[in-house]
């Protein structure tokens, strides 16, 4: 059968194979599309709901233009399996021509995009995951949402600070569980503190009542917790039964676990959680009180959470990078255009840094609190302009 081709047909065959993956959006063209890979259904669904609520509220409110050009948005459910999310990232480039895929809500499904950013040297604008590697896996990644290390840092340094000499960790056995993990622990034994147990529990159906336990009988000064976005509920149901405030152990954890979406369902036994984070609902800036109004208002049984402000932020990132490059949707020239990019987001000022295309932003320390009939998470201090502290480590900075 090959041998029947002429050559001009074998060499046409070769082009169009090699060309598959090229984004075609390259062309002049008056619309620029971006396609949005998240979970709409599944145990992460609520990530998907938030990130698809805030880009349409950037749309309702910076219009549909950026660069000359007229943007579409093109949103996709991958259920959270990373199969279907390689495909539709495929989908999405060969077919639909997009200039760039975003969204991902959980790292396995950043990750498994990666390489056909990469082939395809389509930008990849990780919205909510939040393992520290995942900038490492294509040059083509850019990050609004935030690192596991990042956010857990400042926690571990209010402990130490605050008298805790001897802690567990329980995380959900996954990427940026990992990195809360190796964070907290690294951050207190550097601090002259002890670690009792580091606990993992499955990612999927997890059980958390044996460990729980475990940690209660090991009596230490603190428990730290993390959990993705979605699972909080369940988890503070069980930490709450356990009655660890009794026994005077201090429950702690990364704002994932006090999660807007979810925290005003959890009841006042989690009043007075201490967390680190780098968003709240409560943030007290002119930015955010329009942006917490705004977004209520479109979507009146919601609470805008940190996963929102990713998705709102990835496009303001998108949209900056257009006008940057005045609508030229070249990959590379998107990527180059959005390094070092700087403005004022609701969660505060964030940037992204040239080296690692990650996001750098204050994370706050917070307190769960009762403000007007809801709980919410109260930002009480600030640290300013936080790099991941690993890279950032390891650049030397
Ligand atoms: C992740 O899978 O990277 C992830 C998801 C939700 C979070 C944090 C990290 O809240």
């Amino acid at each position: 059968m090959f041998d029947r081709l002429t050559r001009r047909q074998t060499i046409a065959a070769f082009t169009l194979a090699a060309t598959a993956l090229t984004p075609l959006a390259a062309r002049a063209e008056d619309t620029v599309k971006i396609g949005v890979i998240l979970p709409m259904t599944g145990p992460s669904a609520s990530t998907g709901r938030e990130i698809e609520a805030a880009i349409k509220l950037f749309q309702a409110q910076k219009g549909d233009k950026a660069g000359g050009k007229k943007v579409e948005v093109i949103i996709k459910d991958d259920t959270g399996v990373a199969d279907i999310t390689k495909r539709l990232a495929q989908e999405l480039v060969v077919n639909d021509h997009v200039a760039a895929i975003a969204g991902f809500g959980l790292t396995p499904l950043a990750l498994a995009a990666a390489p056909i950013a990469t082939q395809a040297k389509v930008p990849e604008i990780v919205m909510a995951a939040g393992t520290a590697i995942i900038t490492e896996a294509s040059p083509y990644i850019v990050r609004t949402s935030f690192t596991l290390p990042q956010n857990t840092m400042p926690i571990a340094q209010w402990a130490l600070k605050n008298g805790v000499k001897k802690v567990v960790t329980l995380v959900s056995d996954y990427g940026p569980g990992i990195d809360a993990e190796k964070t907290f622990v690294e951050t207190i034994k550097a601090g002259g503190g002890q670690v009792l147990d580091s606990l993992r529990a499955p990612l999927k159906n997890p059980e958390f009542a044996p460990f729980l336990q475990k940690a209660k009988d090991l009596k230490p000064d603190a428990l730290f917790l993390f959990v993705p976005s979605g699972f909080g509920a369940a988890l503070m149901k069980q930490v709450v039964e356990r009655g660890f405030a009794a026994d005077n152990i201090k429950v702690i954890a990364t704002g994932d676990v006090t999660d807007d979406e979810q925290l005003n369902n959890m009841g006042d036994s989690v009043l007075g959680m201490i967390t680190s984070h780098n968003y709240s609902a409560d943030h007290d800036s002119p930015e955010n009180k329009a942006y917490v109004a705004a977004f209520e208002k479109a979507n009146p049984n919601m609470r805008p959470n940190f996963m929102s402000v990713g998705g709102y932020d990835g496009m303001a990132l998108f949209y900056g990078a257009l006008d940057k490059t005045k609508g030229d949707t070249d990959g590379t020239k998107l990527v180059d255009a959005m390094k070092g990019m700087a403005w004022t987001s609701p969660r505060g000022p964030i940037s992204i840094d040239p080296a690692t295309r990650d996001v750098v932003q204050n994370v706050y320390i917070r307190k769960v609190e009762r403000k007007n009939g809801q709980l919410y998470n109260v930002e009480f201090e600030t640290v300013p302009n936080v790099k991941d502290p690993f890279k950032a480590a390891k650049a030397g900075k």
